[in-house]
């Protein structure tokens, strides 16, 4: 992808976010283009997760400007930035774990619901033409993550891999303008793997929407990124193409600083 000619989605100017003496973010740029999967590496403790965090509004910045489609977002709550259209996965999941594949799909339409979702939940009606056009967008994003087997099954009882899948079906259920996910690969096996890596793909393909990913296979990285962003310290010393990157001196040095 020639991103001279892609248009700048998500612009992040001078972001720093500190914890007390530790500067999880120091004066840190980046720009998202739409349409590209842009991942976000470096050592444990870089700032990635802090990095997503202010994107989704979880931190605020101490300094720094964040915009999102022509929008200020820097200060904007997490729900209105849902409603924005940035959704994201989590390291740890989240997911409703007594409830099935499907429900905690239909979860992720809350934004896009008049009436608050866990009282539909307790009064659930089937009747309902809204609840209806919900659930159609939820069945097509079992379709699309290949979920069939799993749609009834309560999301407790399954395995790892699968309830990541779930997660980014939670988080496809938004209808996004973006997505982010921190780590959807971790702890998973090299199926699994393969599988979520063919799933983000489809996803840049089918809805057109940018990924920012925050992953540590770097075989991954490579095969599906357009670009990749690396921090260290809080800071961020490279940004380019996947090969330009992995044969990066200070790249390289500060991976080799982690062992
Ligand atoms: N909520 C928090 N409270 C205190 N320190 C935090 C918090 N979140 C992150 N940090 C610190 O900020 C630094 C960056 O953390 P993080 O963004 O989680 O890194 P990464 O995701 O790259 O491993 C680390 O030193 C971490 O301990
Ligand atoms: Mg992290």
């Amino acid at each position: 992808m020639d991103t001279a000619e892609k248009k700048v989605i998500l612009k992040v100017e001078n972001l720093s976010l500190t914890f007390g003496k530790v500067a999880a973010l120091s004066d840190v740029s980046l720009e998202v283009y739409d349409g590209e999967i842009l991942s976000v590496i470096g050592p444990n403790g870089a700032g990635k997760t802090s990095l997503l965090n202010c994107l989704s509004g979880f931190y605020r910045p101490d300094r720094g400007r964040i915009a999102f489609d022509g929008q200020e977002i820097t200060n904007m709550p997490t729900h209105k930035r849902a409603e924005a259209g940035i959704a994201r996965t989590f390291q740890g999941i989240q997911l409703y774990l007594g409830m099935t594949a499907l429900d905690n799909i239909m979860s992720g339409r809350h934004i896009h619901m008049r009436t608050n979702f866990i009282q539909n939940a307790l009064y659930w009606v089937w009747s309902d033409r809204e609840e209806t056009d919900h659930r159609l967008v939820a069945e097509d994003i079992i379709d699309f993550l290949e979920m069939e087997a799993i749609r009834d099954r309560v999301v407790g009882s399954l395995g790892y891999g699968l309830r990541k899948r779930v997660d980014l079906g939670r988080a496809l259920a938004l209808e996004p303008k973006i997505l982010i996910m921190d780590e959807p690969m971790a702890g998973m096996n090299v199926e699994e793997k393969e599988d979520m890596a063919r799933f983000i793909l489809d996803i840049q393909e089918a809805k057109k929407i940018p990924v920012v990913l925050v992953e540590h296979d770097m075989e991954v990285v490579t095969d599906i990124s357009n670009r990749v962003a690396v921090l260290d310290w809080g800071f961020k010393i490279a940004e380019g193409r996947p090969e330009e990157i992995m044969r990066n001196p200070s790249v390289i040095k500060a991976y080799i600083g982690e062992e």
